[in-house]
């Protein structure tokens, strides 16, 4: 009889056991699986910077920019940027026409981390795009400690208003359709091509 009960009281633990760690096991399971899912949703808005289906993109935005309301958006970035005509350098270097400029080389002998002085090339409304969504992607180890801009139209109009500030590159056209970003000339046959023929011959020539 003794010996019954501690069997049955073995086993009984023993599911308990069992149980306790299924449900360990389980909510480890869930733990992870919340913040993939949260991540992959945060890289989809990254995505769209980059002519994701999904929303305007950058051209279509830059196209129709506010550049009234982009200037409101630099207040976001006056505490450590001047962009007036020879303004000082502050935590940031002076950003004067700074659109279409060389990346990290600046004016007046502000001191930029290697991780942008190296990046090469210059400022394009692109590249402006990637760097405001997210500097620290843009080109890691970069000393510019802003999180970024997580609004597609924030940048697009606050892009718009710094080209008005020395560069006055011209804006580019809208695009026809989202479908029709990338490679229009891969897409040449579909409607949205077919509908906006100008607009694709302009493309195609970049
Ligand atoms: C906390 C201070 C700070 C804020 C806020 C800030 N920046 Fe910067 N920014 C910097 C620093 C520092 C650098 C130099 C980065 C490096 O050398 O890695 C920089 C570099 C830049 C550059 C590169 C300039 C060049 O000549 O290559 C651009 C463009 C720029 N910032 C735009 C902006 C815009 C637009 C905003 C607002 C949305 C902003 N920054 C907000 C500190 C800041």
């Amino acid at each position: 009889m003794g010996d019954r009960f501690n069997t049955v009281a073995g086993w009984a633990l023993f599911g308990g056991i069992i149980a306790l760690g299924g449900a360990i096991v389980s909510s480890k399971y869930f733990d992870s699986e919340r913040p993939e899912t949260m991540g992959y949703a945060i890289e989809g808005v990254e995505a769209e910077g980059e002519g994701a289906a999904s929303g305007p993109s950058l051209n279509t935005l830059l196209a129709s920019a506010d550049v009234a309301a982009g200037e409101k958006v630099f207040a976001k970035c006056a505490a450590c940027h001047t962009v007036n005509q020879g303004g000082a350098n502050g935590i940031g270097p002076n950003l004067w026409a700074t659109v279409g400029e060389p990346i990290g080389q600046g004016k007046g002998g502000f001191a930029f981390s290697d991780a942008l002085k190296s990046k090469g090339g210059a400022w394009s409304f692109e590249n402006l795009d990637h760097w405001l969504t997210s500097p620290r992607e843009f080109a890691p180890g970069t000393k510019m400690t802003f999180a970024g801009l997580g609004n597609p139209a924030d940048r697009a109009n606050l892009i718009a208003w710094m080209n008005t500030q020395g560069s006055n590159l011209p804006l580019p056209a809208a695009d026809a359709a989202p479908a029709a970003e990338g490679d229009n000339q891969a897409e040449a046959g579909n409607a949205a091509n077919a509908a906006a023929p100008a607009e694709n011959a302009a493309n195609a020539s970049e």
